[in-house]
């Protein structure tokens, strides 16, 4: 499967959103636009009555072709909170797992009149590619492909980040871990740069960052504690062990040893530090447990902020972004 062209294709003639499927290559403008709207529907998801009607009628689609909780809940919430009606398809039990294509799967639920697909995937490009192929009314959202892209996990993360500090510039930002394998790493670092944070740093051993990432806009780090030197967000990653066909690191332990979050090591950081973590997190691997449930963590919040985006998007992309406030 191809991934390219990933920006044109999920935007229509009027450049506004029809897909989500990656932030490379979405303007600031853009970026900020999704913030705002998010904004507006987290005051929803606090009040009593949760629920705003404009998806309704409206039939969302989950197909999950890898494990999830955090985004395939959140995405659920989110299509519910807009009144759709939403179909989870587990992979497992479906005839997917006889053999049926992927085309062929999603040719079939066409025929059911659903109006979107919220697709996480193993392969990179899977999104790309069933948005290729759908009717033109449909609207496919990546929630995760391979190691390529998962652009609502970066919006939550930086909405979390300008809910926080107030914005972006100025900012200076680490992201720690696997980055080689991370598919949230790669959108967050797109995002981050565009809306114009001051600098952005990678922090890993050699063995788990990409060759020549300094093309992506990013300062590499091999020693954790003068990667955390003064900067204001930390973002830690986990160890993607499930993608990892040899030996990246020495050990577990080890690698706690080295690129562990602890306590101490977040002296060096700001004082007003925050501690991110897209989830699930590994205890005792990339950050200690005092860290993850400590003051500066807001790995919680990034949770709850997830609800929120993905609700802006969903109805950005359906185009009920504009009756939203006379809905509210
Ligand atoms: C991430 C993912 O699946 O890419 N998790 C998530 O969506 N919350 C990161 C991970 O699995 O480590």
């Amino acid at each position: 499967m191809s991934t390219a062209a990933p920006a044109d294709i999920q935007l229509d003639a009027s450049g506004r959103l029809r897909h989500f499927l990656t932030v490379e290559g979405l303007n600031r403008e853009l970026l900020v636009r999704i913030m705002d709207t998010a904004e507006s529907f987290a005051s929803v998801t606090a009040q009593n009555v949760k629920k705003v009607p404009l998806l309704r009628g409206k039939t969302v689609v989950n197909l999950f072709f890898e494990n999830s909780t955090r985004t395939r809940t959140t995405f659920e919430l989110a299509a519910k909170r807009l009144s759709a009606d939403v179909l989870n398809i587990n992979i497992a039990t479906s005839a997917t797992s006889k053999g049926e294509s992927l085309l062929d799967t999603i040719r079939n639920l066409e025929a059911m009149h659903v109006d979107m697909f919220v697709v996480r995937h193993a392969q990179s490009g899977a999104a790309h590619f069933i948005a290729r192929h759908v009717a033109p009314h449909i609207s496919v959202l990546n929630a995760g492909d391979g190691r390529h892209a998962h652009p609502t996990q970066a919006m939550l993360d930086v909405f979390t980040i300008r809910r926080c500090k107030g914005g972006f510039a100025g900012l200076k930002v680490a992201i720690v871990g696997d980055i080689l394998h991370s598919r949230v790493a790669r959108s967050e670092i797109w995002a981050l740069n565009a809306l114009g944070v001051d600098e952005v740093r990678v922090v890993a051993p050699k063995t788990l960052l990409p060759a020549h990432v300094e093309s992506l806009g990013v300062v590499p780090y091999h020693d954790l504690s003068e990667g955390l030197r003064d900067v204001d967000v930390v973002i830690m990653l986990r160890l993607q062990l499930e993608r990892m066909g040899s030996a990246f690191i020495p050990s577990e332990h080890e690698y706690f040893q080295r690129f562990g979050l602890t306590g101490r090591r977040l002296e060096k950081a700001k004082s007003d530090v925050i501690v991110m973590h897209p989830g699930p997190i590994n205890r005792g691997i990339e950050i200690d447990s005092a860290i993850a449930d400590g003051p500066r963590s807001v790995i919680l919040q990034q949770v709850t902020h997830g609800i929120a985006v993905r609700m802006a998007v969903m109805s950005m992309t359906m185009r009920a972004g504009s009756d939203m406030e006379a809905a509210a």
